[in-house]
């Protein structure tokens, strides 16, 4: 057996204390510090050089013919709805499906909560990400549909994260066992707040947004 430091994990706020869903009134003092504009680190002033730019763009064509068709079709994904309680049954019925959910979790640790959580607030970024990857050199979405294989394919992804927090966000509500007020500003928060864009060049974000989808369908498949 491994022995390691005993690591004691506080209770969040947002984690409901009677696994009954309870609002909080009580504010956590990091949600109570207001984002302003100059405490947000001033962007960096380098950018890449434009021949690395134009090799990026020279690539359109290949991500075209071989990136793009890895996305796959809508209709064949997996929707949040597939996994929750089915709310066009009769309402006995859907009763009994939200029930038999918090009897699954009502046991569950907190550290499981504060996981899903801690997902969940990071796919609702997803604006924030999208945002951001579509500015970098060699892809400059200027319109927010550009037809750039660079820019579609950034925008398949944050669509394919988005359901990923859909269905964590309802799970979760569902559960009553998180204060989704909490939450919810939390995200208000963070979108709110932006996020400086530490690199200019497309070469990183652009190769490893195609990763998290396959992370995911990994994920999926166990
Ligand atoms: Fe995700």
């Amino acid at each position: 057996m491994l022995a390691g430091p005993q690591v004691t994990i506080n209770r969040p706020a947002w984690i409901s204390s009677t696994g009954g869903g309870h609002r909080s009134s009580a504010r956590s003092p990091h949600l109570q510090r207001r984002v302003t504009p100059s405490a947000i680190a001033a962007p960096p002033k380098h950018s890449t050089p434009p021949a690395k730019a134009e090799i990026f763009r020279s690539l359109e064509g290949w991500a075209a013919d071989n990136v793009l068709p890895l996305l796959k079709p809508v209709e064949k994904c997996w929707q949040p709805q597939d996994f929750l309680p089915d709310p066009t049954l009769p309402a006995a019925e859907f009763a009994d499906e939200v029930r038999l959910l918090r009897e699954r979790t009502a046991e569950l640790p907190d550290e499981y909560f504060v996981v899903l959580v801690g997902d969940m607030v990071t796919e609702d970024a997803l604006p924030t990400y999208e945002t951001m990857l579509n500015r970098t050199d060699g892809i400059r979405d200027e319109t927010g549909s550009s037809p750039s294989p660079w820019a579609v394919w950034n925008r398949a992804w944050t669509a394919e994260e988005n359901r990923h927090g859909d269905l964590l966000r309802t799970f979760l509500y569902l559960s009553g066992r998180v204060d989704m007020v909490m939450v919810e500003r939390t995200v208000q928060y963070l979108i709110g707040a932006g996020m400086v864009k530490l690199r200019h060049s497309p070469y990183s974000p652009s190769f490893s947004a195609p990763f998290g989808p396959n992370q995911h369908a990994c994920l999926e498949q166990h």
